[in-house]
């Protein structure tokens, strides 16, 4: 997949403001912080289009970033941020929930996990909320910048372990926003996903 054009359609609060015209979507899922918004912009080749931050909870509304008019990328707030106290977070939580569970548009979800530390409890809920719904489902680990050529083979061999315990088959890609790494097998998979 070849990215030529991608601009944000929507920053949509609540569900009734996501877009209607039925197009695929590939949702963006992590904790908060894991670098949802700079995989976005990698994988757009663009800098600043997604607002990034070194502070978790940057992202606070479904970004919806349409992609050569036929897809959209969803940049989703991300999942445990603590410091926007529970009501708020609450609400992400259902809405994100509600989104992997009853989106018709929603094809695949790209699962970002940090390549430096072992999935978390809330990781393995996204895995388990999935399995019961027919949309393709892979994981991109990220940061690996941060990791030696072993650190992200120690990091790959977790995260086949947790997939397989969890009785889940699917690619994983290690990527580093930094660098680029990873950037053109994730649209690759994307594009054999949604098209
Ligand atoms: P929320 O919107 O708060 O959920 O965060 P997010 O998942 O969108 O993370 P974001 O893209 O804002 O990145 C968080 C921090 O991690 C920023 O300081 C980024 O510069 C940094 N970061 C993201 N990806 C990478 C990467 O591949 N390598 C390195 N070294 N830093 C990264
Ligand atoms: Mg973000």
């Amino acid at each position: 997949m070849k990215i030529k054009n991608i601009s944000l359609e929507v920053s949509a609060a609540s569900w009734r403001q996501l877009p209607t015209d039925g197009l695929p979507e590939v949702a963006f899922i992590g904790r908060s912080n894991v670098g949802k918004s700079s995989l976005i912009n990698m994988l757009a080749g663009r800098r600043n289009l997604a607002r990034t931050s070194r502070t978790p909870g940057k992202t606070r509304t479904f970004n919806c970033y349409k992609v050569n008019d036929r897809v959209y990328f969803q940049d989703l707030p991300g999942l445990g941020y603590a410091r926007v106290g529970r009501s708020l977070r609450n609400q992400w939580l259902r809405m994100i929930e509600d989104y992997l569970m009853h989106r018709q548009e929603l094809r695949a979800v790209v699962h970002l996990i940090d390549s430096r530390h072992p999935p978390m409890p809330l990781d393995r809920e996204v895995l388990a909320a999935l399995r019961p719904r027919k949309v393709a489902y892979l994981v991109a680990l990220t940061k690996v910048d941060k990791l030696s050529g072993n650190g992200r083979t120690v990091s790959r061999r977790r995260m086949d372990q947790v997939l397989f315990e969890c009785g889940v088959n699917a690619p994983i890609a290690l990527c580093s926003a930094k660098t680029r790494m990873g950037r053109q097998e994730l649209l690759n998979q994307i594009a054999a996903l949604v098209d």
